[in-house]
């Protein structure tokens, strides 16, 4: 067999925020992609590796380089409000952002516009105009702007979507999705940034994704309510949230309407025991799928160490370490499979053919509806409605409907009482 010492291609991936998502799914992947790298037949092997990172105060990358094995510790790190920007500018060809979610357009934009592929931790961006300048700039640039929803790769999730997409779960009609945080999520890791924010933006577009992508695509987005409660987060009349419903009301092609109810909260007791409590249930015409995290799965109770370190529930299909039968120690799941997923996506692209196929190459994975911004359209005008509607009830307006596609705009904001709509986006959602 002829062998040959060509270096495999590498792609080299800066990241902004190394926060919990990054130690519990980006670390896992990069460790082993830098021993493995990535194989298929069609892209032959391409290498990885963790280039650079960019974060606020270059604390938590200090923490990783001294934790990180050869040789990723050897990555760049950049500091301070243009640290993003330095690093996209060190030569970095992937871009992964995953600092809180009002804080993902910002390095997002300045990657795509730079010509860099990028992966943005849900929810992408939180308004329709950043969505659209974000699809633009992927498209004018010729990069893949790709968003993670990990549930989708959940198999459970995936196996409800298969039940659709084959016929044997027929015309949804209606469902809840509930997802409960512990208290020591607001007022501990997320304090920093929590003020002004609700929990709804950040998980219930786990649930909006999974109805839109399993459900959709042949139906379209009607209507959004919203309402909450404060007073534990933040004060009673405030504009920081403890907990929210939101109901997002489709219409099927034959003009029956779907509604789903999907509740969210980030001051459940900790010792509650479920650590991220969640269950859904959709109704169809001829079924029901009922799906609870806590049921599911494992129970494990080991004094000193339960809740904390060891959860009462824990869900190893998105994310365990193991020791393998085989003897090695491993860490895997949906959750590292997805991030795997997207470096495969650009893998794919820049090396799975000739250099004169890439943009059918670049057109067939930015047409993934998964994970592509331009499919998020709908998730993105949910999050944008629903923040206008408690901004609307903080400032003494609750009850406020957000309508979609309707003559006055693409979002339009209906206020009791008002005689006059507020337009939140103009365009067709
Ligand atoms: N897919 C999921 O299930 C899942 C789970 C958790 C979080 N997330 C998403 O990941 C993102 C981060 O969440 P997290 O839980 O890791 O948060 P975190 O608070 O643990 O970490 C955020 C990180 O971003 C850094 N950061 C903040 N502002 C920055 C800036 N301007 N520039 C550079 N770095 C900055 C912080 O220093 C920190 O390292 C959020 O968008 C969240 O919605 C997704």
């Amino acid at each position: 067999m002829q062998t040959t010492s060509t270096q495999p291609p590498i792609l080299r991936a800066g990241m902004v925020g190394l926060g919990m998502i990054f130690d519990e799914t980006y670390r896992p992947f990069f460790e082993q992609a830098a021993k493995d790298g990535l194989f298929s037949r069609r892209t032959g092997l391409v290498d990885v590796s963790l280039a650079a990172v960019a974060t606020r105060t270059g604390s938590r990358a200090e923490k990783y380089r001294r934790a990180a094995p050869e040789p990723i510790n050897r990555f760049g790190s950049f500091t301070g409000p243009t640290a993003a920007e330095e690093m996209i500018a060190s030569g970095v060809d992937v871009v992964c952002v995953a600092t809180p979610d009002d804080r993902h357009f910002g390095p997002a934009r300045a990657a795509l516009a730079a010509g860099k592929h990028v992966l943005i931790e849900k929810p992408s961006v939180l308004s329709l105009t950043e969505l659209d300048e974000l699809s633009r700039l992927a498209r004018e640039n010729g990069v893949l702007a790709k968003v993670v929803y990990h549930k989708l790769a959940d198999p459970d999730h995936k196996k409800l979507r298969t039940h659709v997409a084959d016929g044997v779960l027929k015309h949804v009609n209606n469902g809840y999705c509930s997802l409960l945080e512990p208290k020591s999520i607001s007022t501990g890791q997320f304090a920093e940034w929590l003020t002004g924010r609700n929990p709804a933006t950040y998980v219930a577009v786990h649930y909006l994704k999974l109805i839109d992508f399993s459900f959709g695509p042949h139906w379209r987005l009607s209507r959004i309510t919203a309402t909450g409660q404060r007073g534990l987060v933040g004060s009673a009349g405030g504009r920081t949230w403890d907990s929210v419903q939101l109901q997002v009301v489709y219409t099927h092609p034959d003009e029956r309407e779907a509604a789903f109810d999907i509740h969210t909260s980030w001051v459940t007791p900790d010792n509650f025991p479920g650590y991220v409590e969640q269950e859904v249930q959709f109704r169809f015409d001829n079924g029901v799928w009922n799906a609870h995290q806590r049921k599911r799965g494992v129970e494990l109770t080991v004094e000193n160490r339960s809740p904390g370190e060891l959860k009462y529930t824990p869900n190893y299909h998105y994310n365990g370490t193991f020791l393998e039968p085989w003897g090695e120690r491993s860490q895997r799941g949906y959750g590292i499979e997805v991030i795997r997923r997207f470096f495969e996506e650009v893998a794919f692209v820049e090396h799975g053919g000739p250099a004169s196929e890439r943009t059918g190459r670049l057109h067939q994975m930015s047409g993934l509806a998964y994970n592509d911004v331009s499919a998020d359209r709908n998730c993105v005008a949910i999050v944008q409605a629903c923040e206008a509607i408690l901004a609307a009830h903080a400032d003494g307006h609750p009850g406020c409907v957000v309508r979609v596609n309707d003559p006055f705009g693409g979002l339009v904001l209906c206020k009791p009482g008002a005689a006059e709509p507020t337009i939140l986006y103009q365009g067709r959602v």
